[in-house]
C-alpha cells in the first residue's frame, strides 16, 4: 500500500543528513503531510508527487567535493518554494551563483542569531535567538539575487532569501530542539510560504487508509499476525475498522511470549474489538526445536523456521484470504531505500512477524508505512487500543528465547517470565516506564551459592536490563534509582523460585547489544 492519496505535501530531499526523519517529525506537527525522498530525483518525478515546497536537507559531505550529492538544478525554477538547510542552503547558493568555502573553523554547537528587517520566514520571531550550527563549510559569497536575512558572528549568510524566486537557506538547524525557535520557522516556511492548509491530521489519516484499504480489498480476507506488539496491534484495529469480519488475526503463540502476554491479546482483539482471532498452540513445537540448542542464531533460525510453519498451516484453512498485513513503518521504508524512488529499492521484511516468505501467496497490506512510531502510538490511541497495549516496550520477534541464555526450556522461561513481570510492574509503579525504552529480566546460564534462612542454597542468576535509546542503534544503560533496583532484587530474590541472585546491566551499546543474545 503506498501513499497514493491526494493530499497537500513537502518533500523533503535528502542529502545523507543525519536529521532528514527530524526535519519530517517537525514538518508534521505542523499538520502537513511529508515525504523523504532522494537528493537526485527528478523533476518529472517531483512534478508527479504535487508538492507544495521543497526542503532541502543537511549532508555530511561538502557540496564542492566531486562525488558529493546533488539534485537537479532545475529544482530552483520550477516555482516552487525551496528551503534548504546548512548543505542543502550550500547546494542552492552554489545553484544559484554563490561560493561555498571551508570555514575558518568547524562550527558545532550554540549561536547568536541575529535577523535583519522583516521577512515571511521569521515572521513572528524574536529579532535575536539562538540556532543550533553543526557545519565545517558555509557560504562565503552570495550572488546579487541573494539577499541576507540573518548573520552571526561567525557566520555572515546565516538566513538566506532569493530576491525573485521563493528561494530561502539556513545556515543552522530549525529542526533540532537547539533552536527553540525553528518550529515556528519551519512553520513559517510551510503555511506563509508554502501556503500549506495544515489541516493533515492522524484522525484523516486514519479516515483515508480505511477507504483505501476497503477498495484495495473488495471482498478478500486478510490476515494479520498479532504478536502483542504496538504495530501489529495497530494494524490490527485499523483493519478491524476497514473491513470487520474479513479480517482474521492470528497470534501463533510459540511459548516464548512474556507472562499474560496471550491472555492481553485475546482480551484486546475478541472482547473489545471481537475480531476473528486463532491462537496457534505451538508451544510444543518451539520448545521441542529449541531443546538442547545454546547458540543464539541457531535459535533465531529455528524460532524462524517453526514460525513460519505454525502461521502458513493456518493461513491455508482460511478461504478467500488474499492479503497478508503487515507493521511496516515509515523508518523501514527510509531504511531500506525504498521510499526514495531509487531503482534499487526494496523493502527490508519486518523482522517482528519474523519474515513470512513471498511464497505464502499473498499480497502485501501495509497501513503504517507512512508513520513513524510516536505516529502510530497517537494512532492506536485514537483506535481505541488500551494505552498499556499502545505504549509496550519494543520486544523481539524470537520472544524470551535470547532472554534465556543457554538451554531454553519450560522451565527455564517460566522463571524468566516470572522474573521479567516483576521487573515491569516495578518499573511501571516507579512511573518510569515511559521514560526508558526498554526494560526486561534474563536468565543466566550460571547458578551461583546463596544462603536463605540457615541453608546454603545453589540457585539462578537473573540480570535486569534498562536502556534508553532513540534509535535502539546506540543505547546507554538507564541509571534508574537505587531504591527501585533494590526493590526489583529482593522481589525477585523473594518471589521467584529458583533464584537467589540479581544483577544489573550497566552496559551501553556499542559495545554490548541491548539483547544479551
Ligand atoms: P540489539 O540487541 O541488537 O537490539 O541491541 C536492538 C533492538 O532490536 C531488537 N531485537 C530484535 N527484534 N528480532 C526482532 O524482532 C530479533 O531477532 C531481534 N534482536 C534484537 C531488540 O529487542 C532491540 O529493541
Amino acid at each position: 500500500m503506498t501513499s497514493g492519496i491526494a493530499r497537500q505535501r513537502v518533500l523533503i530531499l535528502d542529502f545523507g543528513s543525519q536529521y532528514a526523519q527530524l526535519i519530517a517529525r517537525r514538518v508534521r506537527e505542523q499538520n502537513v503531510y511529508c515525504e523523504i525522498v532522494r537528493h537526485d530525483i527528478s523533476v518529472e518525478r517531483i512534478r508527479s508527487h504535487a508538492p507544495q515546497g521543497l526542503i532541502l536537507s543537511g549532508g555530511p559531505k561538502s557540496v564542492y567535493e566531486e562525488d558529493s550529492p546533488r539534485c537537479d538544478p532545475e529544482i530552483f525554477s520550477m516555482g516552487l518554494p525551496v528551503l534548504g538547510i546548512c548543505y542543502g542552503m550550500q547546494l542552492a547558493c552554489m545553484a544559484l551563483g554563490g561560493k561555498v568555502d571551508s570555514a575558518p573553523s568547524r562550527e558545532y554547537g550554540r549561536a547568536h542569531l541575529r535577523v535583519s528587517g522583516s521577512n515571511a520566514l521569521f515572521e513572528g520571531t524574536s529579532d535575536e535567538m539562538q540556532v543550533w550550527m553543526s557545519h565545517g563549510d558555509q557560504v562565503s559569497s552570495i550572488s546579487e539575487q541573494f539577499e541576507t536575512i540573518a548573520s552571526t558572528d561567525t557566520c555572515p549568510f546565516a538566513a538566506i532569501q532569493h530576491e525573485e524566486l521563493p528561494v530561502y537557506g539556513l545556515q543552522f538547524h530549525p529542526e533540532v530542539t537547539h533552536t527553540p525557535e525553528g518550529g515556528q520557522l519551519l512553520a513559517n516556511f510551510l503555511h506563509r510560504v508554502c501556503s500549506c492548509d495544515g489541516t493533515w491530521k492522524l484522525g484523516d489519516f486514519a479516515e483515508e487508509t480505511v477507504l483505501k484499504i476497503r477498495e484495495q480489498v473488495g471482498d478478500s480476507r486478510v490476515i494479520c499476525g498479532l504478536s502483542g506488539g504496538v504495530d501489529s496491534s495497530v494494524v490490527a484495529a485499523l483493519l478491524y475498522k476497514a473491513i470487520g469480519d474479513q479480517l482474521k488475526c492470528i497470534l501463533v503463540n510459540n511459548g516464548l511470549l512474556r507472562k499474560n502476554e496471550q491472555d492481553t491479546v485475546i482480551e484486546t482483539f475478541t472482547d473489545h474489538f471481537k475480531a476473528d482471532l486463532t491462537v496457534v498452540d505451538g508451544e510444543n513445537r518451539f520448545l521441542t526445536d529449541l531443546a538442547g540448542v545454546t547458540e543464539p542464531q541457531e535459535k533465531r533460525r529455528r524460532i524462524g523456521f517453526a514460525f513460519i510453519d505454525c502461521f502458513k498451516d493456518e493461513a491455508e484453512k482460511i478461504e478467500g484470504a488474499e492479503f497478508l498485513a503487515q507493521g511496516t513503518l515509515y523508518p523501514d521504508v527510509i531504511e531500506s531505500g525504498a521510499a526514495v524512488d531509487g531503482p534499487a529499492a526494496t523493502i527490508k521484511l519486518h523482522h517482528n512477524v519474523g519474515g513470512l516468505p513471498d511464497e505464502l501467496g499473498f499480497e502485501l497490506i501495509e497501513p503504517l508505512r507512512d508513520l513513524f512510531k510516536d505516529e502510530v502510538r497517537s494512532l492506536g490511541i485514537e483506535l481505541g487500543l488500551p494505552e498499556d497495549l499502545v505504549w509496550r516496550h519494543p520486544f523481539p520477534g524470537p520472544g524470551l528465547a535470547v532472554r534465556c541464555l543457554g538451554e531454553v526450556t519450560k522451565e527455564r522461561l517460566d522463571t524468566l517470565r516470572e522474573a521479567d513481570a516483576i521487573v515491569v510492574d516495578e518499573i511501571k509503579s516507579a512511573g518510569l516506564y515511559r521514560d526508558t525504552s526498554q526494560a526486561f529480566a534474563v536468565l543466566l546460564p550460571v547458578q551461583s551459592v546463596g544462603v536463605m534462612g540457615d541453608a546454603r542454597t545453589y540457585e539462578d542468576a537473573i540480570a535486569v536490563r534498562c536502556v534508553d535509546t532513540d534509535d535502539f542503534m546506540t543505547a546507554d544503560w538507564s541509571h534508574l534509582p537505587y531504591d527501585l533496583l533494590a526493590t526489583i532484587s529482593t522481589r525477585v530474590i523473594n518471589e521467584v523460585k529458583g533464584v537467589n541472585r540479581v544483577c544489573y546491566d550497566i552496559s551501553s551499546k556499542p559495545p554490548a547489544t541491548i539483547e544479551w543474545e
